[in-house]
C-alpha cells in the first residue's frame, strides 16, 4: 500500500497583486492547497480559475480577520502580503494617515499572526512581509509607511519566540525594489512630490541597487517559498534583505 502524501495548506494575503499574487500561484505550483485573501475579490478571479480557494477580506477589521482565521485553523503556511503605501511628506502626514497605515500594515499582522499562528500545523511557518524601509533613513516621503514595515519586524521577533515550542516559524523578508502595481504607486507618488519624471527616478534608484535591476514578483516568491519550506527549518526570527544588495544589514 503507498503512503498517502498529506495535503498541505497555505493562506496568502494580499493575494490579489504583487507579491502575493506570485506566492499564491508558487503554492499552487508545489502542489500547496491555497487560500488566496484580499480586500478586493475581483481581483481574485484568476486564481480562483488556477485552483485556489478565495476570500474577499479587510484584514484592517476585526470581524475580516476573525473570518480568516477561522478558515485558516489547520494551515501549514501563511504568508501576510497585504499591504498599503502612502507617499506624502513627513510634515504633511495626518493622525488619520498614520492609524490607517498602521492598522492595515502593522495591527493586522499582529492579530493574524495572533489569532491564526496558534492553530496551525505543527512545523508550520509564516512569513511578513515587511521591507527594506524597516532599516533606511531615506524614508521621509514614506514615513508611516516604513515605522509600520520596523513594527513587522518586531511582531515577527515576538510571535517566533512565542511559536517556537509548537513548532511554528516565523520571519519577515525585506524587499527592496520588485516590479508590482504598488511600486508603480510609489514612482507616480514620489515623481509627483518632487516633480520629476518617473523615467528619471526609475533610473535613479535602480542605480542605487548593485544588482542593477529591479526584482520580479516571481523572484520574491521563490525567496519566500524558501522561507516557507522545511529547507528553511532552522530559521525563524528573521529580517532577510532581498535588496539585490542595496541594503546588507
Ligand atoms: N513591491 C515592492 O517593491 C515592495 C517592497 C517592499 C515591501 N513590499 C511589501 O510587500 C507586500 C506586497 O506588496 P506588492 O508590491 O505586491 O503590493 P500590491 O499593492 O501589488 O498588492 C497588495 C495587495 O494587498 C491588498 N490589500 C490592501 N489592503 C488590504 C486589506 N486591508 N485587506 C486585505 N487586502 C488588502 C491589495 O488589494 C493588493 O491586492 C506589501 O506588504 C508591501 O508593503 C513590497
Amino acid at each position: 500500500m503507498g503512503s498517502a502524501v498529506r495535503m498541505r495548506r497555505g493562506v496568502v494575503t494580499g493575494a490579489g497583486s504583487g507579491i502575493g499574487k506570485a506566492v499564491a500561484t508558487r503554492m499552487l505550483r508545489e502542489g500547496v492547497d491555497v487560500l488566496a485573501v484580499d480586500i478586493d475579490a475581483r481581483k481574485l478571479a484568476e486564481l480562483a480559475a488556477a485552483g485556489c480557494e478565495i476570500m474577499g477580506v479587510d484584514l484592517a477589521d476585526e470581524s475580516g480577520r476573525a473570518t480568516l482565521a477561522e478558515a485558516a485553523a489547520g494551515a501549514d503556511y501563511l504568508v501576510n502580503s497585504h499591504g498599503v503605501i502612502l507617499v506624502k511628506s513627513i510634515f504633511d502626514v495626518s493622525i488619520e494617515d498614520w492609524r490607517r497605515i498602521q492598522a492595515v500594515n502593522a495591527e493586522s499582522v499582529f492579530f493574524l499572526c495572533q489569532q491564526i499562528g496558534p492553530r496551525m500545523k505543527p512545523g508550520g511557518a509564516i512569513v511578513n512581509l515587511s521591507s527594506s524601509s524597516s532599516k533606511l533613513a531615506s524614508t521621509v516621503e514614506v514615513a508611516p509607511y516604513a515605522a509600520s514595515k520596523t513594527t513587522i519586524l518586531s511582531i515577527t521577533r515576538s510571535f517566533a519566540y512565542a511559536l517556537a515550542s509548537r513548532p511554528v516559524r516565523v520571519n519577515a523578508i525585506c524587499p527592496g525594489i520588485v516590479d508590482t502595481p504598488m511600486q508603480d504607486n510609489v514612482l507616480a507618488g514620489v515623481s509627483t512630490l518632487r516633480r520629476t519624471e518617473v523615467a528619471a527616478l526609475e533610473e535613479a534608484r535602480t542605480r542605487a541597487v548593485p544588482l542593477g535591476r529591479a526584482a520580479s514578483a516571481d523572484e520574491c516568491a521563490g525567496a519566500i517559498w524558501f522561507l516557507l519550506s522545511d529547507e528553511a527549518a532552522y530559521m525563524t526570527g528573521q529580517a532577510v534583505n532581498f535588496t539585490g544588495g542595496m541594503v546588507t544589514w
